[in-house]
């Protein structure tokens, strides 16, 4: 298939799994604050920037290279917005690092080609993050904390929305061949796999479902 039928079969894959967010129901008893939630999502923008810089070094195609070196800023000035507000929040002593890399963070970064990891990486993990973003946000401004949401509203959902269609453009531009199409197809499925898996297990733990992306 071209890269166009390609992406479009991508895309439906990640809207089944969106669609099916939020359906969940709210948990009983709902023990995060948003602290706690802040820092799941301090710990995505990590990973989303520290990723992204990782794949740098070794990307060939200069204008995948650029965006990546974007995206790391991006995903920097992320994790500073919501630290400054977790901090304000009375949010204690914090290393997202404490505890390891996440499995997807591991599995991402052992990702070869550019394709693989513009579908797995930006293409689908952007589009999740800017999901849950949403469904955070709607949390946020159900519990009155609009300042945590302004910075998701004006600032982070943009940005993740534009990471999302850097991986569509590329995708569309070097996801030519039926060979990187396959590895990027099964790097997507694994990816949806391992980030519903971390969500679930996030939901159990804080008894919230809105859980942030990066
Ligand atoms: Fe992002
Ligand atoms: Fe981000």
């Amino acid at each position: 298939m071209d890269s166009r039928e390609f992406v479009e079969e991508l895309e439906r894959a990640n809207q089944e799994i969106m669609a099916r967010m939020g359906r969940e129901g709210a948990p009983e008893d709902s023990r995060a604050g948003v602290p706690v939630l802040l820092r799941i999502a301090l710990k995505n923008e990590l990973e989303a920037f520290e990723l992204a810089a990782h794949w740098i070094p070794t990307t060939p195609e200069l204008d995948v290279k650029l965006g990546l070196a974007r995206q790391v800023g991006d995903e920097a000035k992320h994790y500073r917005l919501l630290e400054a507000r977790y901090r304000e929040l009375g949010g204690g002593d914090f290393d997202p690092r404490q505890g390891g890399y996440s499995p997807l963070f591991q599995y991402l970064s052992g990702l070869k080609t550019s394709v693989e990891r513009l579908a797995a990486g930006q293409f689908t993990r952007e589009a999740l993050a800017q999901r849950r973003n949403e469904m955070f946000i709607e949390y946020l401004l159900a519990l009155g904390d609009t300042q945590t949401a302004k910075i998701y509203q004006e600032t982070i959902q943009a940005d993740e929305g534009y990471h999302h269609e850097l991986g569509k453009t590329m995708l569309l531009k070097y996801a030519t061949t039926p060979e990187h199409q396959r590895a990027a197809r099964e790097a997507c499925r694994r990816t949806l796999e391992i980030a519903e898996k971390l969500r679930a297990g996030a939901i159990a733990k804080t008894g919230a479902y809105q859980i942030p992306g990066c």
